[in-house]
């Protein structure tokens, strides 16, 4: 059997972790898919940083859920099996998928890269972080630095002086190191692209799974379509409607964590 799986956010909401466009997803005020960009870093490096020292902790103390062990159940029962996550915790990992059954193509969490060289690091649970930032909240719930400040227009401000001198620097270059993802606007990883393209070039799927995701990326419907070209199921695993709704032969609106383990005994069963 041949199964491609995508996942997004909402795999991951079941173990504790907001999903970036939910009602959870906000921090301090501030919009996710605002913070995830290199416009955010540019402008508050420290604001950022805050934001991913606060997911890195979050997701270590996070276990994976019914969702991540199903998935894992199926790439060990499939003979050729690709996971495809945007997501950048280390959940799909810590329920047993080998790496080399899957491709992360938003990135690790738990990288630290240089944002001007190629000088990358990954520690074990975690590489070089700042100190935490020295900004308050206030009682708006906004941002506020020591001398008071509050922060405007949804992004930060406040640390305009002394603002980057605790941030972690890159050892060769002394740029400013950043987490290691994908943001909002950038390139995807070409080798993370190249084994998705091998993937589907390899033959046509008997199953695709999309679960957990909003779909919002052109790239995640376009390698859905693709993989169940010859006529495979597209199940799609979703309490909400997204884009991909309209082509999935098969609809489950439910949590993927309660969805998920059902799904994958009737493919194992039908090996
Ligand atoms: P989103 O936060 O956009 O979407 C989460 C999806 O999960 C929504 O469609 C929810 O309906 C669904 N969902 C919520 N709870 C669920 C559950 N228990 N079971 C199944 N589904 C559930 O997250 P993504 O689609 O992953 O990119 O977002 C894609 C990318 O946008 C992220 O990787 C990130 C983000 O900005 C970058 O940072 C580049």
């Amino acid at each position: 059997m041949r199964v491609l799986v995508l996942t997004g956010a909402g795999v991951s909401a079941e173990s504790g972790i907001p999903t970036f466009r939910g009602k959870d997803g906000y921090w301090k005020n501030l919009d996710p898919t605002k913070l995830a960009t290199p416009e955010a870093f540019a402008r508050d490096p420290q604001l950022v940083w805050d934001w991913y020292r606060e997911r890195r902790q979050r997701i270590r103390n996070a276990r994976p859920n019914a969702a991540h062990e199903a998935i894992a159940r199926l790439a060990h029962h499939t003979e050729e099996f690709l996971l495809v996550t945007q997501n950048v915790d280390d959940l799909h990992a810590r329920a047993g998928i080998p790496a080399q059954r899957m491709v992360r193509i938003h990135g690790d969490i738990f990288v630290t890269r240089c944002s001007r060289c190629d000088f990358t690091e990954k520690g074990s649970g975690g590489s070089p972080e700042p100190p935490e930032s020295w900004a308050t909240k206030s009682k708006s719930g906004r941002l506020r630095s020591r001398n008071g400040c509050e922060a405007t227009a949804g992004l930060s401000i406040a640390a305009t002086f002394e603002k980057d001198a605790d941030l972690p620097r890159c050892p060769e270059c002394h740029a400013l190191l950043r987490p290691g993802v994908v943001w909002f606007g950038e390139q995807l990883s070409r080798n993370e692209l190249e084994r998705v393209e091998d993937f589907l070039d390899g033959g046509a799927c008997d199953a695709v799974i999309v679960a957990g995701t909003t779909a919002t990326f052109g790239y995640i419907i376009d390698w859905a379509l693709r993989a169940s070209r010859d006529g495979a199921e597209l199940i799609e695993v979703n309490p909400e409607e997204t884009p991909l709704s309209r082509f999935a032969t098969r609809l489950v609106r439910e949590p993927a964590a309660i969805a998920l383990p059902r799904i994958v005994d009737e493919l194992i069963a039908l090996g």
